[in-house]
């Protein structure tokens, strides 16, 4: 089959990680038959030094009519450090989420049995940890009303949600609970917020539809230490925006390094998959930071928006491979050879050739 994928490299180490997806997915290409259609666009500090627009016409253009986007990363600290600037880097990427209709962020935690000691978490808190956060992307107090006041002495931002919001991401979540363990939390403040108190209503009503899979109701900050205690007791977890991002940053340290998680970002039409970790600054262009999370993130792009599972399964399998043979960068090293972000994935082209 024939693909058409946008390429978003962004910041910081955002080309350096997905030129290894890139290479990879091409020699899974070559050896099922199928044709890669690259198309690369602007976004982040890098369009906005180019064009002044951080998620420009063009490059939404370029996504809309691809068949799936693959995003590096985004930010540079020259926009943090600048609470005043008024064009910054991470706009691009929250009016892409919005632009592209990306409503459900799918970011999984798992963990490699050969780096299970790498975590920082004890082996018998995390053995067996298979998660997976539904977040929703395009709403919450991310999108809400904000502003001063008083002078600029007062600031606001606010946090609205939909039923209809809820019920369709929600949708998603019972879906995938469906086709995994059968378990669904939702994750809230339902003790305090309003917004909360919807997403829990909307989910009891919606229940009896998905009688087969079990769901939980969990406070924000009981889930925040009971991940950690005992993640392997979750399945799926429901939150809104805010407190997704919070806790799939918590989430990907179990598997020992922030560098591995990949991620989707889906909706109605095409997709998007990233890496979770950021940009990276202090890595950029030194050929160190380690590729994986992109390079899965490309698996799961053949697998939800081609349906290829054979092919993500591969791209899967020489990863883990690369893992069990130390073939890997020096987040994961430990003192034994660290090799350059492009030799991994020389060596995962190498083996996808062999297998
Ligand atoms: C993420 C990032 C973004 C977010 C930032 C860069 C706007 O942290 O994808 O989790 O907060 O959603
Ligand atoms: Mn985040």
């Amino acid at each position: 089959m024939n693909y058409t994928i946008a390429l978003l490299a962004g910041d910081g180490i955002g080309p350096e990680v997905t030129a290894e997806a890139v290479k990879v997915s091409n020699a899974i290409a070559k050896k099922f038959d199928h044709e890669l259609n690259w198309k690369s666009a602007l976004t982040g500090a890098a369009a906005i030094d180019a064009v002044g627009d951080p998620y420009p016409p063009e490059t939404h253009e370029v996504c809309a009519s691809a068949d799936a986007v693959l995003f590096g990363a985004i930010g540079l600290p020259r926009f943090d450090n600048d609470p005043s600037a008024k064009v910054r880097p991470e706009q691009g990427l929250l009016r892409m989420r919005k632009q592209l209709g990306l409503f459900a962020n799918v970011r999984p935690t798992f963990v490699f049995p050969s780096l299970i000691d790498k975590s920082p978490l004890k082996r018998d808190r995390i053995e067996g940890t298979d998660l997976v956060f539904v977040r929703e992307l395009t709403g919450g107090i991310y999108f809400g009303e904000r502003g001063r006041q008083d002078e600029g002495e007062t600031a606001y931002d606010t946090c609205t949600y939909t039923r209809e919001e809820i019920k369709r991401l929600a949708r998603k979540g019972f879906e995938l609970a469906r086709s995994r363990r059968k378990a669904l939390c939702l994750v809230d403040k339902a003790n305090v917020l309003e917004t909360s108190r919807l997403w829990r209503e909307t989910l009891q009503g919606m229940e009896a539809e998905y009688p087969d899979v079990k769901v939980t109701y969990e406070l924000v900050d009981a889930v925040a230490m009971r991940l950690i205690q005992w993640p392997s007791a979750y399945d799926v977890l429901i939150t809104e925006n805010l407190f997704g991002d919070i806790l799939t940053d918590e989430a990907s340290v179990i598997s020992g390094s922030m560098g591995l998680m990949p991620s989707a970002s889906i909706g109605s039409e095409v997709a998007l998959y990233e890496p979770i970790h950021g940009s990276f600054p202090q890595a950029t262009g030194k050929n160190i930071a380690n590729p994986l999370a992109t390079v899965l993130s490309a698996a799961m792009m053949f697998e939800m928006s081609f349906h290829l599972k054979e092919e993500a399964e591969l791209i899967r399998s020489v990863v883990n491979q690369s893992l069990a043979d130390g073939v890997v960068t020096e987040d994961l090293a430990d003192g034994a050879k660290a090799y350059k972000t492009s030799e991994v994935g020389d060596y995962l082209v190498s083996l996808i050739e062999k297998a």
